[in-house]
């Protein structure tokens, strides 16, 4: 049976709290900009998605048609606003158990690599100052296509030298679990069963989570 080889971490919601910062940046041009809510329900199916796509089905939800032109310029204002949160963040901010997760993965010899759709994961990882504990990162920047599609996570085995069965995925989205899914990976759900159906696994966080149990969890 394969052994797990590496790691692949989705960022915001399983690093850092940033899903929620992804959320309120929405609801607020959802609120102030196209003249609806968005619930927290409704934000579920925007976990993962890239900016674009996540603004085309806000838009679609709300039934508002805009020009490229007026897409362009509310996804600039959505990130204006998100990276003015962002900016706000500090190491303290790592989710509970990340740190000691990460550090008793390394001291298994298992490769860490950071699987996101997001163009702003670098300078999050820097500003949280974790940015040295991945292998490999791969983020909005490298990509071509959002989760659920596998490539960000594909990317990352590649980069890795591991094959997806040596793979394991934490994420916090339901297209993540999909897209990981899809690569052929096994998958921890980080958050509530009842929304991360498709995972292997389903955790509230990883706090005092060994490698050992996991792998047991995943029947490595
Ligand atoms: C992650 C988040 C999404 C976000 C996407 C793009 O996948 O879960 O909510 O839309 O990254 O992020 P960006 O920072 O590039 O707008
Ligand atoms: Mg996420």
């Amino acid at each position: 049976m394969a052994q797990p080889k590496a790691f692949l971490f989705d960022l915001d919601g399983v690093i850092v709290d940033t899903a929620h910062f992804h959320y309120q940046a929405w609801r607020r041009l959802a609120n102030e900009k196209l003249g609806f809510d968005i619930s927290e329900e409704f934000n579920e199916s925007l976990k993962g998605v890239s900016r674009t796509e996540s603004l085309d089905r806000i838009l679609a939800h709300g039934n508002v048609t805009l020009s490229p032109a007026e897409k362009e310029t509310l996804a600039t204002l959505k990130n204006d606003w998100y990276v003015e949160l962002i900016n706000k963040m500090n190491p303290d901010d790592i989710l509970p158990g990340i740190n000691a997760f990460l550090e008793k993965t390394r001291l298994a010899g298992i490769k860490i690599g950071l699987g996101s759709v997001s163009k702003n994961a670098k300078p999050i990882l820097e500003r949280i100052g974790i940015l040295s504990a991945f292998d490999a990162i791969i983020d909005g920047t490298k990509i071509t296509k959002g989760k659920p599609d596998p490539e960000v996570f594909l990317k990352g085995a590649e980069e890795l030298g591991a094959s997806p069965d040596e793979c394991v995925v934490f994420e916090d989205a339901v297209a993540g679990i999909e897209a990981g899914r899809r690569a052929g990976m096994k998958t921890v759900g980080i958050g509530q069963p009842d929304i991360l159906t498709e995972a292997d696994v389903v955790l509230a966080n990883l706090n005092n989570m060994t490698i050992e149990d996991l792998r047991k969890a995943l029947h490595f």
